[in-house]
Parts: structure tokens; sequence; C-alpha cells
């Protein structure tokens, strides 16, 4: 194995042993030492920022229904963790408020936009994360590369990604193509290779791909300088680094 450790980034939090999105999984991942987390949010009627990756409340919770569509105060009142175990029984989608509450602010956020509502959710998301004093260890990414672009002109200080599934010809050059500054790829970690990530790094992008969770897959992933992997099982990671 080489040298490099990447950052340890538990994906929807330790998603593979603890419902996905919830405190619980957050602070699963915590207590595994990841030092990054990733994490999707959508908006409310209300105008909310939550935290779960669907658009509606079917596959994680007791509810039924898109997000946009219900009040906060109706989210609340689903559980989103009897799905994955009784142990988890009670938890709720949390707000992005709540996980900035339970994440200590030197752990890296990453949070995933999965869907721009028109673009109210880059006013909302940089209004909170201004407020919080979050926004220097928060990376905002998102398939949708014209809503982080706005959010970059909207506030230059934003650390935008990009993340993509197909195989890019260049993603460096791709990236540098942009009129703002991209800090981070986010490409599917199984059409990275070597060359790819030594171009992006190089150039000062930091390189985080998603979703590896075989152990032979974060060997690779390590040995070819990735800056982070983004695992649903932190804790396998942390051990891969243990004793080096
Ligand atoms: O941000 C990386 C990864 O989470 C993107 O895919 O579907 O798990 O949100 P998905
Ligand atoms: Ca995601």
């Amino acid at each position: 194995m080489s040298n490099n450790k990447p950052m340890i980034i538990a994906h929807r939090g330790a998603k593979g042993m603890a419902p996905e999105n919830t405190l619980g999984a957050f602070q699963l991942g915590l207590d595994q030492g990841c030092e990054g987390i990733e994490l999707d949010i959508h908006l409310t009627a209300d105008g909310e920022i939550v935290v779960c990756h669907d658009l509606t409340l079917d596959r994680t919770t007791n509810g039924k229904g898109r997000i946009v569509e219900k009040k906060l105060s109706e989210i609340k009142t689903l559980d989103a963790g009897s799905w994955f175990g009784d142990e988890y029984k009670g938890e709720t989608i949390p707000t992005l408020n709540e996980v900035m509450d339970l994440v200590p602010d030197w752990i890296m956020i990453n949070v995933e936009i999965k869907y721009a509502y028109e673009g109210q959710i880059e006013h909302k998301l940089l209004d909170l994360l201004k407020q919080r004093s979050r926004l220097n260890n928060v990376v905002i990414s998102s398939f949708d590369h014209k809503c982080v672009r706005r959010i970059k002109l909207l506030e230059p200080e934003a650390k935008i990604g990009l993340l993509y599934q197909s195989n890019l010809l260049d993603p460096t050059a791709y990236a540098r193509s942009f009129d703002v500054d991209v800090y981070s790829l986010h490409p599917y970690y199984q059409l990275l290779d070597a060359e790819d990530v030594q171009k992006a790094t190089e150039s000062g992008l930091y390189v985080y791909p998603y979703t590896a969770n075989a152990e032979s897959d974060l060997l690779r992933l390590t040995q070819i300088g990735v800056s982070g992997i983004i695992t649903d099982y932190p804790g396998r990671l942390g051990a891969l680094y243990q004793g080096r």
C-alpha cells in the first residue's frame, strides 16, 4: 500500500451499518474515525433544507410522497430508522442545521445537491453555511454542474465539486474550462484511473471518488493517489490505514 492516506468520507453517514442520512449514521461515521461526511439535501414546502437522498419519503421513512410538498413539521413526525433495524427506530430526517450541530467543524461536510428547486436551494444553502460559518469546510457537489457554477458565482468563497458517472476524456480540462474555480472532482470510482488522478491533483483539484466499499477497490484508489474516498464503511477504510 502507498503512503497516501485518502480522507475517509462517510457516505450518507456510515450507510453500510446505519440508516443513511440520519444523525445515527453520521454519529457512527464519526465514531469510526471518518474525516468527512457526504450527505444529500432537498427543500421542504416551507423552505427548510433537509437531509435525504431521494426526492420522495417512500424508501427511507414510513411516509409517502415528495419532500417538497411536505412541511418540516410533517416530515419530523416520520420514522427514518426502522426500515434499517429496530435499534434505529425514532431516527428522523434531519435538517442540515441539525447535522451541523452534531458534526464538529473540523470534519469536512460534502453536501450533494440532488435537485436545484429552480435555484432556491442554492440561496438557502449559502445563507445557512454563512450563518453557521461553515463555508470553509463544506464542499458543495452535484451532478448538476450548472447549479454548482451558480453557487460559486453567488459566493466566491464556496468550494464546489463536480460529480460525474461517465468516463470523461479529460476531467481536469473539463473542470478547468469553467469560468469559476472548481475545487474537486467526484468521479464514479470504477471509471477512475491513475492518469486522471495525477493530472487533477497536479492541477490543484481534489479527487473524491464515490462509492467504494470492497477492500480491493479501497486499496486501488489509495494507490492511485486520490484525495479522499466516499465509502459506506468508513471503519473498513480506517482499518486498512492502521499500522501504516
Ligand atoms: O456524492 C457521491 C455519491 O453520493 C453520489 O451518488 O446516488 O449515492 O448520491 P448517490
Ligand atoms: Ca450523494
